[in-house]
This record gives structure tokens, C-alpha cells and sequence, in this order.
């Protein structure tokens, strides 16, 4: 059958297509960077940094207690507390808190002066606001720590960019928040990344969880590395613990130039009007910040040749940030032939008599990011299985495009066989509430080895 999709639509979605050479290229060029991560001396000028989380232990089923955690990173913000009672007996009970825009590029203080003011709300609500019950504190963002309770941010990322927090330690700049009211009794016993919730919070009930993976409005990733390995760990030939999970943050890979292979045009003029330009380079080809920008930029490209929609204008498309990407995964939901899901999209934005043709190129241009985001990221996986040299291992994956994209899981699991050695088996695993019980398990295994400090 001839394709209903004009040749320029095709033409312009060519440079989202990967092979397998560029796959197996970008998996060459990764391993190279992320060993650079982890050796001391190429730390300080490597990309994909590979910071030393302080979390050593997965869980084993016997933690117990009651745990608060904050989750701030994604597209809201939420409180829980989080109840471990027994081998998967746990119950969550939580809170997510709009999330104004104006905080994410307002005031450091302002910040976590909000993110006190929830959480003092909750415990209210929730009768714990005198327990001093330890806190887990997922920060989505890339942290430099200097133990399990201590960070300092090293840029912001995602659309955030508060003032007065780079360079500081987010624990510290919570508990003062916090002490500022003065209504709240609380100890943040663990600071930890979305990635690392995410493994633990699976590895509760899959032990054989190594990886935790993030595809949301962010992408990153963590793993369990061999401590002797995790050379910016101060005790990386003395530690008596055998792993340490190292968060990859390779959302920066290609910030060097590296991944210029991979990148279209698109993806620079969505670099340039993002507040980090020049940064998160793999990120922005990857995550749901992005994708919807990705494919609007084609869409506007081809409305204005006379391409797409001829004779439909809308004003909305020509809007910056208008094309969601949960609207890539409304698109692609729909069976051959039908456009359901598609109409629905096209009626949000204000295009409306649209033709067959149309839906089948918008289809083609949301198939073409998505699958070169499931690609990069299959290459991500790959590059932190062949590092591991393991030939089983469990992923925990969490975020908005791996849950809701209809097609992802299976995108990424063909390419990963593709690219990995034969007899490797993996399994691809849903986390459930990483940030959360992630959070509460790191948690309660600070309590427990007590090697945290009350106070900041
Ligand atoms: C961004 C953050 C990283 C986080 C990821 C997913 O890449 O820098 O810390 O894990 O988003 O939320």
C-alpha cells in the first residue's frame, strides 16, 4: 500500500531515525564517559558525573516502621508517609500538592519554605507532627553527596532554576525551612535521587533488582556497582559493604559534544529555549519535557510549507511547550486506521477537518521521537549492563512516558536484545511508588545503621 504520508513529512522525521550502528556508537561512547565518572581523577571534567549515592544496602524485606518522604523533581509534588509493616505489607498514604510554575524559577527560600508548609499541612492531617519521624527526601536533581544525609546541588535541571541553591546542601536549606516554622518535629535522615527510590522501592519485591531507571519529564539512571569501583567514595578500598548504588545522572551525556551524531535541528532550537541550554543533552532527546516540543517543531515546519493541515489554522500550535507529550503516547494509542485518540489531540489543539493523510503524518512524526527516545535509552540500559558484566538482572523502571506511552516497553525490550550480548536476560519491571517507599526504605535503613546525623 503507497503511504498516505507526504514525502516531506518523511524526509523530516529522517533525522530521528537510529540504526544499529549509531545504536552501538552511542553505547561505545557512553561506556567511555561513564568510566570517566567514576574514577576520581576524571571525575571533575567527565559529563555523565556517576555520583556516589551512600545507599549500600538493598532492602531485604525486614525493614519496618513509619517513614515520611517528600518527592520534588517531577511534574508535582508530593508528601507520603509511608507505613513498612512486613514483607510487602506496606500502605502509603499521600498527598500530591500543586506545584506553582512561579516556584520553579522563583526563590530558593521561597522553595522550600513551600515544600515545609506541605509538609507540615500533611503531618498535621496526619497526626505525626510531633513524632519526629525520620524523613526520606527524594530530590530529583543532580547532587553531589557528601553522605546519605547531605547534598549539594550541582545544577538544576527539568524547567527549575531557583536561586540560591546551587552549591548548597537541599537537606540542610529543608531542615531550616522547616525549623523556621517551628510547628513540625522531623528528621530528613536520607537525601535520594528518583532513580535510586525507584530501585530500591522494586528491589523490595524483585531481589534481583540492579537498575533503576527513570523516563518521565527527566531521564536517568542508577545501578549497583561494586563499592571498590566507586572511586569518588572515601572508603572505596575500606568499606566493609560490597556495592554501592551509583546514580548515573546521564542526562548530561552529550553535553561535551559527543552525541551531535544523534541530534537533529529540532533538537537544538528546543536546547535553546530551555533555561539550561547546552545542557542535558541525551535528556532532551529522551524524556517527556521534551518530546512534545520535538514534535511540534516538525509539525509547525510542515503547517508552515502547506505541508500538514492545509487551509486549518491554530493559533495554539504556535505556541511554545503546547504539544504535550502525553499526547505522543494519545496518538500512537490509536489501532491502524483509526484516529480516535488522534482527533481528540487535534480538537485540544484547535485544528480541526483535518485529513487522513494529516493523522497519519502526525502519527509518523510522534513515532519518531518516541522510538529514537526508547532507543537512546535501550542504549543507556545496555551500556550499564555490559559495565555490570551480568548476565541476569531485574530494571525497575517509574515515569510518565514509560507507564503511558502504549508502546515503550516493548520498544525498549526488542532494542535492548538487539544491542546486548546472546544469553543476557533481562526483565523490565514497573516500579511501583519508587519516591516513595524508595524513600522510606533508604530511610529506614539509615535509622537502623543509624548513621545519620540528627541534626544539620
Ligand atoms: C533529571 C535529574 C535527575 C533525575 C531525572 C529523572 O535528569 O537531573 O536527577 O533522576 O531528571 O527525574
Amino acid at each position: 500500500m503507497p503511504s498516505l504520508v507526504n514525502p516531506e513529512v518523511e524526509l523530516a522525521v529522517r533525522g530521528f531515525i537510529l540504526d544499529q550502528e549509531k545504536m552501538a556508537e552511542v553505547v561505545e561512547r557512553m561506556t567511555k564517559e561513564m568510566k570517566m565518572g567514576l574514577a576520581k581523577d576524571t571525575h571533575p571534567r567527565a559529563v555523565i558525573k556517576c555520583f556516589v549515592s551512600y545507599v549500600q544496602d538493598l532492602p531485604t524485606g525486614k525493614e519496618r516502621g513509619r517513614y515520611l518522604a517528600l518527592d520534588l523533581g517531577g511534574s508535582n509534588f508530593r508528601v507520603l508517609l509511608v507505613n513498612l509493616r512486613g514483607e510487602s505489607d506496606v500502605t502509603i498514604n499521600s498527598k500530591s500538592y500543586d506545584f506553582p510554575k512561579s516556584l520553579m524559577t522563583g526563590s530558593g527560600i521561597a522553595l522550600f519554605d513551600f515544600l515545609a508548609e506541605c509538609l507540615a499541612e500533611f503531618c498535621m492531617d496526619h497526626g505525626v507532627a510531633e513524632e519526629g519521624l525520620p524523613l526520606g527526601f527524594t530530590f530529583s536533581f543532580p547532587c553531589q553527596q557528601q553522605g546519605l544525609s547531605k547534598g549539594t546541588l550541582v545544577a538544576w535541571t527539568k524547567g527549575f532554576n531557583c536561586d540560591g541553591v546551587v552549591g548548597k546542601n537541599v537537606v540542610a536549606l529543608l531542615q531550616e525551612a522547616i525549623e523556621r516554622r517551628g510547628d513540625i518535629k522531623i528528621n530528613t535522615v536520607a537525601l535520594i535521587n528518583d532513580t535510586v527510590g525507584t530501585l530500591m522501592s522494586c528491589a523490595y519485591s524483585r531481589p534481583n533488582c540492579r537498575i533503576g531507571l527513570i523516563v518521565g519529564t527527566g531521564s536517568n539512571a542508577c545501578y549497583v556497582e561494586k563499592t571498590v569501583n566507586a572511586e569518588c567514595f572515601e572508603g572505596y578500598q575500606t568499606s566493609p559493604k560490597p556495592f554501592m548504588v551509583i546514580n548515573c545522572e546521564w542526562g548530561a551525556f552529550g553535553d561535551n559534544g559527543v552525541l551531535e551524531f544523534v541530534r537533529t535541528s529540532y533538537d537544538k532550537v528546543v536546547d535553546k529555549v530551555t533555561p539550561n541550554p547546552g545542557k542535558q543533552t541525551f535528556e532532551k532527546c529522551i524524556s517527556g519535557m521534551y518530546m512534545g516540543e520535538l514534535v511540534r517543531l516538525v509539525l509547525i515546519e510542515m503547517i508552515t510549507k502547506g505541508v500538514m493541515f492545509r487551509g486549518d489554522s491554530s493559533q495554539k500550535i504556535f505556541q511554545r511547550w503546547s504539544f504535550k507529550s502525553a499526547y505522543i503516547s494519545d496518538v500512537e494509542s490509536d489501532p491502524p486506521g483509526e484516529y480516535r485518540a488522534c482527533n481528540k489531540v487535534l480538537n485540544d489543539l484547535g485544528i480541526i477537518g483535518s485529513q487522513e493523510p494529516d493523522k497519519e503524518a502526525l502519527k509518523l512524526i510522534c513515532e519518531a521521537v518516541s522510538s529514537r527516545s526508547a532507543k537512546l535509552c535501550a542504549c543507556g540500559l545496555v551500556t550499564i549492563i555490559n559495565k555490570m558484566n551480568i548476565n541476569e538482572v531485574v530494571i525497575g523502571i517509574d515515569g510518565s512516558v514509560y507507564r503511558y506511552h502504549p508502546k515503550y516497553h516493548d520498544m525498549l525490550q526488542f532494542h535492548m536484545r538487539k544491542l546486548l550480548k546472546p544469553g543476557v536476560k533481562f526483565e523490565l519491571v514497573a516500579s511501583e511508588d519508587g519516591s516513595g517507599r524508595g524513600a522510606a526504605l533508604v530511610a529506614a535503613t539509615a535509622v537502623s545503621s543509624k548513621n545519620y546525623k540528627l541534626s544539620v
